[in-house]
């Protein structure tokens, strides 16, 4: 399907009965924008008083009425004013010690006024709420949202007032066998308004979303689309990208969208050369500028190619932890510090495991020249045969794609991570896969798989799976999960399709500065140890064009008590959650020195 039509299509899907989402806003950067950040009122509750009768029906009477006592005998049971705040973003696990494992609905409100103006459209924008966001404004509902990891917006212009305007958020990270992801995960189940939430001003009509990349396998040819949301949808748009010296106009169509072709002379983005270009979209209502980077991502046989050149993905898994504080990572310095060790390691590319990282994290990348591979998290054992589930999914997958749709350091979208074989799992993926070359045919697809053995000394990837997908990932454990390290020296690996593979996870654990001899689990010396028989087996496989070891800092995980070496950590980091570098981080940081020396040769 066109991605012109699939993203009218987007518009359409979105939950009914809801003040409808009116599609994501791109680019809330460009635009006028007020921050609601900062402190916000709360109130805790684990029985969600707040939302249903005693009778477990939705009150009409909840805490989103922001209620106050109008005389002494009125009986009113909750005051967000003489509440506690929470930090808005910020997941509220690390925010208070009594919050550190609850899992339940926190009620947020935030009050503020605004000057309305004319001509002038006004929503509210969350870079992300995890995981179910009822969001109410001066008492009404304006929308639901589900999905811990992606941005979603609501229109408020009729609801706004100039003064005294109050916004509740319910947030519920209950976890649900049904939701995606489900019930368990290797990463902590942060939950609250965990990244920005905005004000976001635009004219009448406005330049709602656009596509401007690359054409799939040319170095000149930029082809997309950009889409205008309002009354006047018939108009005519002017792109410029003055250092390349285009200025050029097209018109929209009757629903507002303009299809975009026109042939450039650019300088292509790399991770040598992360060549960002000012680009201007201009309507007769409306402006909007972004920094785009222009570059060519393909596959030929067991190749990828950027540019039209091949390529070797020297990576590390990252999870969206913050370093030093912990926690859920959401701002720019955040972004920084984490690319910054990547960068450090050696890496040109990097794994955001296992769900959409925060959009800093993303233009960090674009400015540093480091590749990416963007994940849903569609995780382990989902609920395969429920239609709900998937819908969730395909929306999970719109909003990450149209997030990061311009980024030029985004390569792959990634569909799933370990997810066990049968039939009503690939044909799940398989419509994630469809909807997202739907939406972006210029993107490489995988997914994180499995191997098996075919006998002792054999690996096969041969899941069905990769029939499908454009690169495939692997996830293999060898040295931790499976025997010890030196077990790496005897292994051979076999793959059944001609497509290029990444180790899309490997390693083990370590305790920073716990010391011991080479086969002593949980010490530097057997991570170190593991490190250096992967990259002995990874050197010999053929068709590998990618390394992301897992993972590049330690991170909370209620899966891991082990006490004195856990404490609710995985610390299969190369590096500490305090910046402390492990001896396997030096291990892996010469290999990449070597890839880099041979790949300049
Ligand atoms: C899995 C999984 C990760 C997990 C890791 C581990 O492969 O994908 O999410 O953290 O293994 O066990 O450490």
């Amino acid at each position: 399907m066109k991605p012109l039509i699939a993203f009218l299509f987007l518009l359409a899907v979105v939950p009914s009965g809801q003040a409808q989402q009116v599609g994501l806003i791109a680019n809330t950067d460009g635009r006028r924008t007020i921050s609601l950040d900062g402190q916000w009122q709360t109130i805790i509750d684990p029985y969600e008083t707040g939302y249903y009768d005693y009778r477990y029906q939705p009150s009409d009477n909840g805490f989103f009425k922001n209620a106050k006592p109008k005389t002494k005998s009125d009986l009113i049971e909750y005051d967000f004013d003489r509440s506690e705040s929470l930090k808005v973003p910020g997941d509220w696990n690390t925010q208070a010690d009594r919050l550190l494992f609850y899992e339940g609905t926190i009620w947020y409100k935030k009050s503020f006024d605004y000057q309305r103006k004319l001509d002038t459209r006004l929503f509210v924008y969350f870079g992300a709420a995890n995981y179910l966001a009822d969001v109410y404004l001066n008492g009404q509902k304006i929308g639901r949202h589900e999905g811990g990891f992606t941005p979603f917006n609501f229109e408020i212009t009729n609801l706004v007032r100039d003064t005294g305007n109050f916004l509740i958020v319910k947030v519920d990270n209950k976890r649900r066998r049904d939701a995606v992801p489900t019930l368990m995960t290797d990463w902590w189940n942060y939950g609250g308004l965990t990244r920005q939430v905005k004000l976001v001003e635009t004219p009448a009509t406005f330049v709602q979303d656009y596509s401007i990349q690359l054409q799939k396998g040319s170095l000149e040819r930029i082809s997309g689309w950009v889409k205008v949301n309002g009354d006047k949808l018939n108009q005519r748009i002017t792109i410029r990208i003055p250092e390349a010296g285009v200025n050029k106009s097209f018109t929209t169509d009757a629903n507002g969208l303009a299809a975009i072709n026109f042939d450039a002379n650019l300088k292509l983005w790399s991770p040598e050369n992360p060549k960002l270009y000012e680009v201007t979209i201009e309507t007769e209502t409306d402006h909007v500028q972004d920094q785009i980077g222009f570059r060519s991502i393909e596959t030929r046989g067991t190749e990828i190619l950027l540019n039209g050149r091949p390529i070797f993905l020297r990576g590390v898994c990252i999870h969206e932890e913050a370093p030093f504080r912990g926690g859920r990572a959401y701002s720019r310095e955040d972004a920084r510090t984490l690319l910054g060790w990547a960068k450090e390691l050696g890496a040109n590319f990097v794994r955001l495991a296992h769900y959409p990282h925060n959009e800093f994290m993303i233009r960090e990348a674009d400015k540093m020249g480091i590749m990416v591979w963007s994940e849903i998290p569609v995780y382990w054992t989902i609920l395969w045969e429920n239609p709900a589930t998937l819908e969730n999914a395909q929306n999970q997958l719109s909003e990450m794609i149209a997030r990061d749709r311009n980024r030029a350091a985004v390569i792959i979208w990634s569909m799933a991570n370990e997810t066990p074989l049968s039939n009503e799992r690939l044909s799940f993926l398989r419509k994630l896969i469809e909807h997202a070359r739907s939406l972006d045919p210029s993107r490489l697809i995988s997914a994180a798989m499995e191997r098996h053995y075919v006998n002792d000394t054999t690996q096969m990837i041969d899941d069905p799976l990769g029939e499908y997908l454009d690169v495939l990932g692997c996830n293999e454990y060898v040295g931790w999960y499976d025997d010890l390290p030196e077990k790496a020296d005897r292994l051979e690996w076999k793959m059944k399709y001609q497509k290029p593979l990444v180790m899309s996870e490997f390693g083990g654990d370590a305790l920073y500065g716990n010391h011991g001899d080479a086969l002593t689990r949980w010490t530097e010396e057997y991570q170190e140890n593991l490190y250096q028989h992967q990259l002995g087996m990874l050197k010999r496989i053929s068709f590998l064009r990618g390394t992301a070891p897992w993972i590049l800092m330690d991170f909370r995980s209620p899966r891991r008590p082990l006490p004195q070496i856990q404490d609710f950590h995985n610390r299969k980091g190369l590096i500490s959650d305090r910046g402390e570098r492990k001896k396997a981080f030096y291990v892996m940081q010469q290999f990449y020195r070597e890839l880099q020396t041979t790949s300049q040769k």
